[in-house]
């Protein structure tokens, strides 16, 4: 229902009595200590995502801090509330297991509680997709803080950070190259400071296409956590929420196909986390706009990739900043996107771009020197994945990008723990390694197990890379010959759940191309006999396994889109 009071005459508790509702409301707060006066100004509500099980949000309650200082020397009251948090290793089974859930709360607190304009703050993985798509739904006006990128630590000299070198060394430490000492002490320098990894993983990934898509105040992503220029940046985006407090800025007043065109573009041209794809998708599908992943193909077939950051380069995030940050990006950009797109500072992307400095750096590469050419995501489709299945090509081996091998199949996560490193595997390094039940269902919530070991015996030959496919999500701070979010999953009889140890499978990413070479005699066999998942479920599980959607959807609900 459209609701035209202001302040704390917003959202009233209904008690039948319109008067007593805002006389009870007051006398309460002001137990707080808050004055009449204070109490007639426009409400700014922050979310406060501070938990001891998130690091990654180790500096909210600063950010809060300088927020409120913005809000205040704006003439608005700032306050802020809770909401869920997630952290992606702290998160069981997944965190996108519980983004829907963090983004139904974010939605109904904002609607639920008086506020004429709302600072998300967010930064962990999941976590900012979850408050946009809540936000979008809300359609109160928001505006996206994140928490910045932590900063490299050092391991013997050699620069480090969360999480691309995680796995990097976790690898060696599988070869046997490392050993307890030596992993132990990479353990305590992967991750030096507060704030998000600092690679262009989800996180980064998030931010930025977030900033993009104009939720954000402009050249707001990439400043580290604990700089002073992210106290900043949380300064000003308290004075323009309050901007957009008084215009009633609500996100449907701007965003629009055009804005999520140049998300995409973004995506794909900063080398972006496949996670991306995921949560554009979800966050289009709350504004009613339908993402179409061969149409995102179609869009970034050509786009030049020009982020030199891992885990498809060699730089981290606060190169990123110091190169120029996303503005700088985005002007190298300027021939692709939507120029007259509007951002939430009421400009256009086009005049603010034209804002940017250039200065001589090594991170951000132009348009016509590229990191990687050819679109940094490709949508496959197939025999395998009839829906759709993706591949961050810029992170994966060139040498098997085309590639036809025999599958060596797990049916599961706990059958991948139990036999992947097995001296007994029959495996070899031209296999394709196929996991299953790791799909939105299956997992549930997608695990980002897409990763899949190199089985232990091919690890301590040298083997570095294989193609491996699975329904999943890998970490954006991964990388390999990971083809993903095999559509439909095999939880949904997806041609996946059919394939058996020594099928063919031939991978073509030139051609957009996945297919697993038996006939559709064969396969429509396998699919018949396959049984019914029978499980008895109740409460938030119920929920999720009955309105999930499958990767190409954005995973959300269905009754949330
Ligand atoms: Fe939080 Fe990587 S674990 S951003």
């Amino acid at each position: 229902m459209p609701n035209n009071k202001t302040g704390m005459k917003k959202n009233l508790t209904n008690y039948g009595d319109t008067g007593f509702s805002i006389f009870l409301r007051k006398a309460f707060i002001k137990g707080l200590g808050y004055s009449d006066d204070m109490l007639g100004k426009k409400i700014i509500g922050i979310t406060n995502t501070f938990s001891d099980y998130n690091p990654c949000h180790g500096n909210v309650p600063d950010l809060i801090k300088s927020a409120k200082a913005g809000i205040l020397a704006n003439g608005a009251i700032p306050l802020e509330f809770p909401t869920i948090t997630i952290h992606e290793s702290f998160a069981n089974p997944t965190s996108m297991y519980l983004r829907n859930l963090m983004s139904m709360d974010t939605e109904e607190m904002l609607r639920a509680q008086p506020m004429d304009a709302c600072i998300l703050i967010g930064g962990c993985d999941k976590t900012v997709p979850a408050q946009v798509m809540g936000g979008i739904s809300a359609d109160v006006p928001i505006i996206q803080l994140v928490t910045g990128p932590m900063l490299t630590g050092s391991f013997r000299g050699e620069r480090v950070g969360a999480c691309t070198d995680c796995r990097r060394f976790w690898a060696s430490y599988r070869a046997e190259d490392l050993n307890e000492n030596d992993i132990d002490e990479v353990n305590n320098q992967l991750v030096p400071t507060v704030g998000t990894c600092g690679v262009m993983g989800t996180a980064s990934t998030m931010a930025i296409t977030t900033e993009a898509l104009g939720l954000m105040i402009p050249n707001s992503a990439c400043a580290p956590a604990v700089s002073a220029d992210r106290k900043r940046i949380a300064e000003k985006t308290g004075e323009i929420s309050v901007k957009i407090a008084n215009e009633n800025l609500n996100p449907s007043k701007f965003l629009n196909e055009k804005s999520f065109m140049n998300a995409l573009t973004v995506l794909s041209a900063i080398g972006g986390s496949t996670n991306g794809v995921v949560h554009l998708t979800a966050m289009a599908g709350r504004l009613g706009i339908n993402i179409d992943l061969r149409q995102f193909d179609k869009l970034t077939h050509n786009l030049p990739m020009i982020v030199d950051l891992k885990p498809s380069g060699v730089g981290y995030m606060e190169d990123l900043y110091k190169a120029g940050g996303s503005i700088r990006i985005f002007n190298e950009l300027k021939d692709f996107l939507h120029l007259d797109a509007k951002l939430v500072n009421g400009n256009s992307l086009g005049e603010e771009i034209q804002k940017a400095s250039k200065w001589k750096q090594y991170v951000i590469t132009t348009k016509d020197n590229p990191v990687f050419k050819g679109g940094s995501i490709a949508v496959l489709n197939g025999t395998l994945a009839p829906g759709c299945a993706i591949i961050k090509q810029s992170a994966a081996s060139p040498d098997l990008l085309v590639h036809e091998g025999k599958a060596v199949v797990f049916d599961n996560l706990e059958d991948l723990a139990n036999r992947v490193d097995s001296e007994e595997l029959e495996v070899s390094k031209d296999d394709v390694l196929v996991l299953k039940s790791i799909g939105p269902k299956g997992g549930p919530g997608m695990p980002e197990a897409g990763l899949i070991p190199i089985p232990k015996k091919l690890a301590k030959q040298g083997v570095k890379d294989m193609v491996r496919i699975s329904d999943g999500r890998m970490s954006g701070t991964a990388s390999g010959t990971i083809v993903l979010h095999v559509t439909p999953e095999s939880y949904e009889k997806g041609p996946l759940a059919i394939v058996q140890n020594g099928d063919l499978i031939k991978l073509d990413v030139p051609n957009r191309k996945i297919d697993l070479l038996i006939s559709e005699v064969e396969m429509n066999n396998r699919i018949s006999v396959l049984s019914d998942n029978q499980i008895k479920r109740r409460g938030y599980n119920k929920l999720y396994m009955e309105e999930v959607t499958q990767a190409d959807e954005g995973v959300d609900f269905k009754f949330l889109k």
